[in-house]
C-alpha cells in the first residue's frame, strides 16, 4: 500500500515536481489531498493549475486504490461507508453512551470546558484506549500526541495501561509525542506527520490544547483575524488528515470567561467559530463537585445529550467505579457524621463534603443511566453554548 501511495506513482509527476514537493514536505499522495491545490502552489511555487491537476489526479488514484470516497456516492454507499468507520472505547459506559459507541475515526472531536475539567485526562486515556485490540474496542493503533502545554505524562499513560491490564511499556512505546513550542512550530507537525501517520499506523492524533499558543502568541483585538487565519489552517489540516488516512483526531480548547453573559455558564471556547466549525463533534466538559458533566454540543447524529463521568487512576472512569472507592474511604467518616459528637471532624474529610454536595452521587447509584441524565440536564441552560463571535 505505501507503494501505491508515492508521488511517483501518479501519472505525470516526475522526478523533478516530486523533489519540488517532498522539499516543500509534501511526501506522498495523500498529503497531496491533505493540503490541497491552493496550498501546495503557495509552498511550492508551481503554478495553480498545474497543482490543481496534480491533486485531482492524486484523488483519482486513491478512489481508485478504495482509499477514499468517490465525488458522486449515493446515500446507501455512505452509509455502508460510514459503517467501517473505527470506533475507539473510551473505556467507561458513560462516556461511549455519548459518543455512541466510541470515539469516531475520520473525524475531528473537539473537547473544549475549564482548566482542571478533563480534557487532557481524557486525551490520555484514549491515547490508551486506541492500543486495545479490536474485541476490546481500540483499533490496534498508535498514537500522536502534539502537546502544546507540556502536560502530557508517560506517568498517568502507565497507570491507565495498568489499569486497563495493559503492558505498560508497549503502551508507552505506541505514543509518538511532538512537543510544540510556538503555533507555527504546532502546525508543522502535522504538515509533516504524513510519513509518520503511515509508518507507525497511527489511528489517533491529539493536538492538546489546539488553541493555546494561537491565544498566546496573537494577543489582542487587532490580530484576531490573523489568528483565526492560522488557526483555521491548523484545524482544518487536522481534519483532512483524520479523514484521509482513517485516523480518530482530538483538539482540546479552553474556555474563558466572558463578561457579557448574565445568565447560565459564563465560559466560551476559545477558538470560537473557528474550531467549532470544522470539527465534526464537539464535546463540552464541565465540573460538578468531585463528579465532570460531558456534553454532546452540536453533532449531525448524535442526540444532544449529558451524562457524568469522573476522573481516576484510570484516567476518564465511570462515576459507579468513583463511588466505589469514595465509599470505601468515606465509611467510616460517614458513621462517625451520624453520631453527632464527632460532626466537625467528619465535615473537614473532602469526600464527605462532595458527597453532600452534589446530590446526584445518590440517585446515580439507585437509579438508571436514563434518569440521571435527565436531571442534569436541568442544570445547564441549552443556550449557554453559543460559540464566541469573533
Ligand atoms: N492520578 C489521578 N487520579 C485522579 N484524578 C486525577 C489524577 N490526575 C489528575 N486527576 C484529575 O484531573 C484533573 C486535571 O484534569 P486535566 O489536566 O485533564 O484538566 P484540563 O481540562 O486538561 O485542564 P487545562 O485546561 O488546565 O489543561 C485534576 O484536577 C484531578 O482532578
Ligand atoms: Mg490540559
Amino acid at each position: 500500500m505505501v507503494e501505491d501511495l508515492r508521488l511517483d506513482s501518479l501519472e505525470g509527476v516526475g522526478p523533478v515536481t516530486t523533489r519540488k514537493l517532498s522539499d516543500a514536505g509534501v511526501h506522498n499522495v495523500m498529503d497531496l489531498i491533505v493540503r490541497g491545490p491552493v496550498e501546495i502552489a503557495e509552498i511550492t511555487g508551481m503554478e495553480k493549475d498545474t497543482t490543481e491537476k496534480i491533486v485531482n489526479k492524486a484523488r483519482q488514484h486513491l478512489v481508485e486504490g478504495g482509499l477514499i470516497a468517490k465525488d458522486f456516492v449515493s446515500a446507501s454507499e455512505i452509509y455502508k461507508h460510514r459503517q467501517s468507520i473505527g470506533r475507539i472505547t473510551t473505556g467507561t459506559n458513560c462516556l461511549d453512551t455519548l459518543f455512541d459507541g466510541g470515539l469516531e475515526t475520520q473525524a475531528l472531536t473537539e473537547v473544549y470546558g475549564e482548566f482542571g475539567c478533563g480534557k487532557t485526562q481524557f486525551a490520555h486515556t484514549m491515547s490508551v484506549m486506541v492500543q486495545k485490540s479490536k474485541e476490546e474496542g481500540g483499533l490496534e493503533g498508535s498514537v500522536l500526541y502534539i502537546d502544546t502545554e507540556n502536560t502530557f505524562r508517560p506517568e498517568r499513560i502507565v497507570s491507565i495501561a495498568q489499569a486497563h491490564e495493559m503492558n505498560p511499556e508497549k503502551v508507552l512505546d505506541n505514543i509518538i509525542v511532538a512537543r510544540a513550542y510556538n503555533s507555527a512550530h504546532q502546525t508543522l507537525i502535522l504538515e509533516e506527520a504524513g510519513p509518520i501517520i503511515e509508518e507507525n499506523n497511527i489511528k489517533l492524533i491529539v493536538a492538546d490544547s489546539a488553541v493555546g499558543l494561537f491565544r498566546s502568541e496573537y494577543l489582542g483585538r487587532g490580530t484576531l483575524s490573523t489568528r483565526q487565519q492560522k488557526l483555521n489552517h491548523f484545524v482544518h489540516l487536522l481534519s483532512r488528515i483524520a479523514e484521509t488516512y482513517n485516523c480518530a483526531a482530538i483538539a482540546t480548547n479552553q474556555v474563558m470567561a466572558s463578561p457579557d453573559v448574565f445568565f447560565g455558564d459564563p465560559t466560551r471556547p476559545i477558538g470560537g467559530n473557528v474550531v467549532a466549525h470544522t470539527s465534526t463533534y464537539r464535546i463540552y466538559f464541565k465540573k460538578s463537585g468531585k463528579k465532570r458533566i460531558a456534553r454532546m454540543v452540536d453533532s449531525p447524529h448524535h442526540p444532544e445529550e449529558e451524562v457524568i463521568f469522573a476522573l481516576g487512576e484510570a484516567g476518564v472512569i465511570d462515576p459507579e467505579e468513583a463511588e466505589k472507592k469514595t465509599k470505601k474511604t468515606t465509611k467510616k467518616a460517614t458513621a462517625k457524621k451520624t453520631k453527632k459528637s464527632e460532626v466537625e471532624t467528619t465535615v473537614e474529610t473532602p469526600e464527605v463534603e462532595t458527597t453532600v454536595e452534589t446530590p446526584e452521587v445518590e440517585t446515580t447509584v439507585e437509579t438508571p443511566e436514563v434518569e440521571t441524565r435527565v436531571e442534569t440536564v436541568m442544570e445547564i441552560e441549552s443556550d449557554d453554548f453559543e460559540p464566541l463571535e469573533e
